[in-house]
């Protein structure tokens, strides 16, 4: 059916200046090596003292903007996915909006931990097709060095802090997979394996932010299973397949992961992005950092198709096709 289609206009990124090399965890009988062989991580970024995570998504919104040639007063919706907001209330997006002077439309958080960035998009599509806006802001931004316990090695050294950014944009379209722009989405969640994967504080419950608590094998497990099936449902919702899939842009949680997931769907590792080696595991940043990544060098050309998956604490997961 013709209509309209959202769009990716433009994509940005921040990270903060501060390296943390792996070496920085080895007075937790850890080492370089181990973290490099099980994870692919070398190095991740912590936000400096004082840097909130509003900060980390107006830097990245700005270089979204900037990429898009648009100005904020364009802009008529922000979603933002962050498990770690800048306060309880209100929204960290209201204080993107008010950062970046954006007084019309309406913004809010996304909630889905990992999930949080292929949750947004599905959501942003939507609204923007059913005419609720025209022009959307959608970032993921992290600071999970807040809710590290750095006294656990099997959790400290995967997470880091970063944002991303897209501009998603209605234009008109045939509603054929031929057209540009987001062609299927599959968003999913159970609650049943939230002990998986958790923070042990909160608002209601204890009056604190506390920290992350992982069962790492079965996460994993979980992972490269859901991540497959819902990566291929969301290809046939699109009319097509993975033969069809130029880029795999996945969640950057670890490599092992990555590599699994892609080689369960018979993705060639050269179409897979991979760029958690240098941020880490950065949660709902991770997808449009990896984005940028691949869009800067020039990998991504115009009729490309794009899947991005991820999975995170719900547990929930999810898949977007995009045609380029
Ligand atoms: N350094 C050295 N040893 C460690 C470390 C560390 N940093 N962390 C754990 N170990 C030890 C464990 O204590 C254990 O020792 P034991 O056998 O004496 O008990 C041993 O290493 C093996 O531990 P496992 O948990 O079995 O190690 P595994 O090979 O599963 O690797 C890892 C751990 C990397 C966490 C893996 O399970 C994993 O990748 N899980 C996915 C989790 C993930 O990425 N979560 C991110 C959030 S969810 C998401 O974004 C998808």
């Amino acid at each position: 059916m013709a209509g309209v289609r959202p769009v990716i206009r433009g994509v940005g990124r921040y990270l903060p200046e501060r390296i943390v090399p792996n070496s920085a965890f080895e007075h937790l009988d850890t080492s370089d090596e181990w973290i490099r062989t099980r994870t692919g991580i070398l190095e991740r970024r912590f936000a400096a003292d004082g840097q909130l995570t509003s900060e980390l998504a107006v830097n990245a919104a700005r270089d979204a903007l900037d990429d898009a040639g648009v100005e904020p007063g364009d802009i008529d919706l922000i979603l933002l996915a962050t498990s770690t907001p800048d306060r309880t209330f209100p929204s960290t997006a209201v204080t993107v909006q008010r950062e970046l002077g954006i007084t019309q439309g309406f913004a809010f958080d996304v909630q889905a931990v990992c999930a949080g960035f292929v949750y947004a998009l599905a959501n942003a599509n939507a609204l923007l097709r059913a005419g609720d806006a025209r022009r959307a802001l959608v970032i993921g931004a992290e600071t999970f060095s807040r809710i590290l316990d750095m006294r656990d090695r099997s959790t400290c050294i995967l997470f880091g802090d970063g944002a991303g950014a897209v501009i998603l944009e209605n234009r008109p379209a045939d509603g054929t997979n031929r057209d540009r722009g987001i062609l299927a989405t599959d968003t999913r969640s159970d609650g049943r394996y939230q002990h998986l994967l958790y923070v042990d504080g909160g608002v209601s419950s204890t009056q604190t932010a506390g920290f992350i608590r992982m069962d790492g094998k079965e996460v994993f497990r979980h992972a490269v299973n859901k991540l497959e099936t819902s990566t291929r449902d969301c290809l046939t919702k699109a009319g097509l397949s993975t033969k069809d899939v130029d880029f795999l842009v996945p969640h950057q949680a670890n490599l092992r992961i990555i590599n699994k997931t892609a080689e369960k769907l018979g993705i060639p590792s050269d179409r897979v992005v991979a760029t958690v080696r240098h941020h880490g595991n950065t949660s709902a940043a991770s997808i449009p950092l990896a984005l940028h990544a691949a869009v800067s060098a020039g990998s991504i050309l115009p009729g490309n198709i794009l899947v991005t998956n991820a999975i995170g604490g719900g547990l929930a997961w999810g898949s977007v096709v995009i045609r380029w």
